[in-house]
């Protein structure tokens, strides 16, 4: 199916891989919005595909709202695509794609899709991201999905705040990036605010795993790992040729908790409450606050702990929200800020549909 035409209105075919915690929110909000869209925009959002890991939902044609809500729901029971009446098995998603025009939606955490996104571009698809990995692997990769706008990704820097679309709105009309400093990790900044109250990191990194703040395996947020990748989206956005190595991030674990089973390192969480402690003591001496903070510049970026003035904005931030702070050449004296929530499954597909949206209505 390409773009087409019925009764006056334009189909706009979506497929979508990725159906987790993210993806599913997104299917609902999509097919909820879709009358509006019609009304307001004169086209139609149709699933032609939804993929996961192992399997599909796709038939080669539109895909009956009945059939995706059934599929939805069977999925957040556990069951995967491949058993849906309408699933199948798959080697690839790429092998969904059809001929003509269409929105490819990645809403994995999957690694190794930058190729076949890029050659889905190449082929006219246009992309929109929640899954930060095709846009931080080779410099090149990021160049091939984003020229000519083909690529959509506001939602791999700061879920549904508007982050992207400020700093290319700064950029596209001719100013210049000075320095942008962001808290953009839920889940940092839960435990940093726990640390700030006295609570301990281990008794706080424990309460956020039992909330489902962090990945399964929290070192997987400790790492810092994510925050980087988040720091040279932004960077690239900005023009600048880096790759991820060139982003050092500062673990909250030692190397010799990096190694050890997940089981082993949640039992020994206790080893880091006196340093940290130390931190905190130390921090708030100086009148200062703990904040895990990346600081890009056009000479250079860094990601971790960081003691900010008790008169910084990101001083004030709470819990897990997030701050992003462009200062320019326009914006000189007193940065622009964007905060507020910079994680959640709802904001999160919000995001990702805003960019659909926008997409579609380009196309
Ligand atoms: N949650 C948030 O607040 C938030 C905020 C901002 C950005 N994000 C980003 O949004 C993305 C999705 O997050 P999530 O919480 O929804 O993750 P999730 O619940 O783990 O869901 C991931 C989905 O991707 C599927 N998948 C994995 N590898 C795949 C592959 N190679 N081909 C096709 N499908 C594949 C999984 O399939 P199975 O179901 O078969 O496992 C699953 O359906 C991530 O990149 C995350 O970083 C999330």
């Amino acid at each position: 199916m390409g773009l087409g035409k019925s009764e006056a209105m334009t189909t706009i075919p979506i497929i979508q891989i990725g159906v987790g915690g993210v993806g599913r929110e997104l299917v609902g909000q999509l097919l909820g919005a879709r009358a509006v869209l019609e009304a307001r925009y004169g086209f139609r959002l149709e699933y032609l595909a939804l993929a996961d890991s192992a399997g599909a939902l796709a038939s080669g044609s539109p895909l009956p709202e009945a059939t995706i809500h059934a599929a939805m729901s069977a999925k957040a029971a556990g069951v995967r695509l491949t058993a849906s009446p309408a699933g199948r098995a798959i080697q690839n998603w790429a092998e969904l794609l059809p001929d003509g025009p269409c929105i490819v939606v990645d809403v994995t955490a999957a690694g190794g899709h930058e190729v076949p996104l890029a050659d889905a571009v190449s082929d006219g698809a246009r992309v929109v991201l929640a899954n930060k990995k095709p846009l931080s692997a080779m410099w090149s990769s990021f160049v091939e999905l984003t020229s000519g706008g083909a690529t959509r990704y506001e939602a791999t820097a700061g879920a549904g705040l508007p982050v992207i679309a400020t700093l290319q709105g700064l950029l596209d009309s001719g100013d210049r990036m000075v320095k942008i400093e962001a808290a953009m990790s839920g889940t940092l900044g839960y435990l940093c605010s726990e640390l700030e109250a006295g609570v301990p990191l281990s008794t706080a990194v424990r309460a956020a795993h039992r909330m489902g703040y962090t990945e399964p395996d929290p070192r997987d947020d400790l790492s810092g790992a994510d925050v980087a990748r988040k720091a040279l989206i932004l960077a690239r956005t900005c023009g600048l040729e880096w790759e991820l190595d060139t982003i050092p991030a500062e673990p909250w674990f030692s190397p010799k908790l990096a190694t050890v089973g997940r089981d082993e390192f949640m039992a020994r969480l206790e080893e880091l409450d006196a340093p940290f402690a130390a931190r905190v003591a130390e921090a708030r001496a100086q009148g200062a606050a703990l904040r895990y903070v990346a600081t890009i510049t056009p000479a250079g970026a860094s990601v971790g702990l960081r003691a900010v003035s008790a008169d910084h904005p990101l001083a004030s931030l709470r819990g897990p929200d997030n701050l992003f702070s462009f200062t320019t050449a326009r914006y000189a004296e007193r940065p622009l800020v964007v905060r507020g929530p910079g994680a959640g499954q709802a904001v999160t597909a919000a995001g990702v549909l805003a960019d659909i949206v926008a997409t579609a209505r380009e196309m």
